[in-house]
Order: C-alpha cells, then structure tokens, then sequence
C-alpha cells in the first residue's frame, strides 16, 4: 500500500500543487531532484513561463543571471510571468510590485516609504545552468545535482542544443525508451536504423556510483540514412549509456576515426503524463558541419519515439518488475526500473 504523505512536510520549499497529477508520494520524492525547466537561449528580456511537477513557474534573468520562481504574486496571485524585469527585481503587472532574487517584496508603488510586511515574498527556487540548460529543484538541496555531461565545455567539442520536445507521455516511459536498444530496426527506420538488422547482442549493464551504465556493441550504424556508407565496413558501434535518475540519461556514441558523440537525454516532468524534453549535444567531429541537420536528425529521431511513447499503456512507468514482460535485450531498463524503485517511487505500482 502507497505511504500516507501529508500534503506538506515540514523541510520543504513548496506543498504539493493544487491539481497534482502525480501520486503524492512520488511528487514528494520527485519535488527534491533538479531538472531543467528552459533552454538558455529561449530566455533573455522577457519572463517566460514553465511547469514543473505541476508547479507554474516563471523564468528570468537578472543582469543576465538565470531566476527561477513560482508564477504567482503574494498579493493577489497574479502571474508574474506577465509582467517584467527591472535591474535585479521583477515587476508584477497587476498593482507593480518589485521583488529581488531572494524572492522578498522591495518595493509597494501605493505606499511609497511605508514598511513592507515580510509575508510579501514569492517563492524563488535554487537555480544553476550548465550544459545550455537552466536547472532548478522545488525542494531539493540548494547545491545542484546534474547530471555528468563534461563534453559541453571541452573546446574540442561543438555544442549543439537540439530543438525542445514536449510529449504527451511520462518521463520514465520517454526514458526507458531512449535507453532502448532493440527498437532501432523498428521505430527508427526512416532515420537511422535497419529492418533487416533487428539482433540485439548482449550487453552489460553496471552500477555506478550515481545510477547504471550500460555498453552496447552492435553493428547498428549511427549515420543517417543517406551517410551510412562513411562508416568502414564492419565497423563496430560502441554505445555507452548513464543513468543520472530519476529521468537523465547520457549516450556517448562512438563513430569510426574516434568521433564522439554526447547526447544528453534530460526529461522534465512538466506533469505526470506531459514531459519536457532538453536534449544538449556534444561532437568532436565534422565541427563545421550544419547545426541545422544535426537539429533535424535528432527532431526527426525524437519524434519516432515520441509516436510510441504516447501510446504506451499504463502511462506511467511500471515498477513492479512483474507488471510487464521482458526480454534479454531490456536488461537496461530492468535495471533502470530497479533504480527508481530504490529512489522510493512508484509505491503504488510496487506494492
Ligand atoms: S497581484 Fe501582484 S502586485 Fe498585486
Ligand atoms: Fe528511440
């Protein structure tokens, strides 16, 4: 039987959220984690908005650091995503209230020079950006904790943000199925994989200190259709996937003359079944190459799962190893079902 969880507990930023599509528990859980809630380039002059756990949120940026705060005004609950960025304070459009980084009220336009309660606040989040992404936690430590994705910053990479994806699916289904590897020759045909090479051969899986890694070696070719005849003949595909739980996952694929790829699978749980995802590539080859077919690829690979995430049934991921069938080939995400156990979620589906 799920724990009985009280809407509050005591140490924590924020309750849970009025029409909370998660089971409590799991949001309580879920609510101590960071995860990315904006690209930092889609963030400038403007207050923009997002939704995490089921939480509206407003994002900005004070002299050109990233904030993140609930999006709502403590006077009358209007949302401050409407209003603007004055130095290092946002405005509320309603009645103009200013309030700094640390969330409390500076400024009460009606009442110049009078004293401004200290119940005047709104709820500013930890934030940090790194990999091209602003992260935030609604009740986790103030000290980020991301996942591992160094490539971002080495010079003799490229950086490449790829477009955002919103799924009308949950983040463990979208990352169970990117760390997939007997799908290629089904879902991915059109980008990149092959229906006549459908054989899986087996691969390990491993704990790392921060969740699971998992090396797969198969004859699958990671060129688009069109490029496959770069790579050598029998030419073998290393794959090397990381599990940051609960829901980032880090590919780097090796290509032929020691290319390297990075992809970094960051879902962010907009709401139990809608999930944002941002996805910061990294490449040490063709450097001068076009962004935007390397945008187009990863879309287009992207949206062939996505056509299968949203139809998959229960929505949400099952836990309890029992609940669905498995093979050999799915060694990965029998581990990675394990690991979100072990996190303390989905009581409901492991009891
Ligand atoms: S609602 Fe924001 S200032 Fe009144
Ligand atoms: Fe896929």
């Amino acid at each position: 039987m799920p724990t009985l969880v009280p809407d509050t507990v005591a140490s924590e930023r924020i309750a849970l959220p009025r029409d909370c599509s998660f089971q409590p528990d799991d949001w309580h859980v879920l609510s101590r984690s960071w995860f990315p809630v904006a690209r930092g380039e889609d963030v400038a002059g403007k207050p923009v908005t997002a939704r995490l756990l089921d939480l509206d949120l407003v994002v900005y940026r004070t002299n050109g650091v990233a904030r993140v705060a609930r999006d709502l005004c403590s006077h009358r609950g209007a949302a401050l995503s409407l209003g603007w960025v004055e130095d290092d304070m946002i405005v509320c459009p309603y009645h103009g209230f200013h309030y700094g980084p640390d969330g409390a009220c500076r400024s009460v336009p009606a009442h110049p020079g009078m004293a401004i309660s200290p119940k005047l606040r709104i709820t500013a989040f930890p934030v940090v950006e790194r990999f091209g992404l602003i992260w935030t936690t609604l009740n986790g430590d103030e000290k980020p904790v991301l996942p591992e994705f160094e490539a971002w910053e080495d010079s003799d990479y490229q950086s490449i943000m790829a477009p955002t994806i919103d799924i009308n699916g949950s983040a463990g289904r979208q990352m169970e199925g990117f760390l997939d590897v007997a799908h290629f020759a089904w879902a991915h045909i059109e980008s990149f994989g092959d229906r006549n090479n459908p054989i899986v051969p087996t691969y390990k899986v491993t704990r790392t200190p921060r969740g699971i890694r998992a090396d797969y070696v198969s004859s699958v070719s990671n060129y688009p259709k069109g490029m496959q005849h770069l790579a050598p003949p029998d030419f073998e595909w290393l794959r090397v996937f990381e599990v940051f739980p609960p829901f980032s996952a880090r590919l780097i694929v090796h290509f032929p003359d020691g290319g390297r790829l990075w992809i970094l699978n960051a879902a962010s749980p907009v709401a139990a079944r809608k999930t944002r995802l941002f996805c910061p590539l990294a490449r040490n080859f063709d450097k001068d190459g076009s962004v935007e077919a390397v945008h187009q690829f990863n879309l287009q690979i992207f949206n062939e799962d996505k056509r299968i995430v949203e139809s998959q049934k229960p929505e949400d991921l099952p836990l309890d190893i029992q609940m669905e069938a498995h093979i050999a080939a799915d060694r990965t995400s029998i581990a990675y079902r394990k690991l979100l156990k072990e996190m303390g979620l989905g009581q409901l589906y492991v009891s």
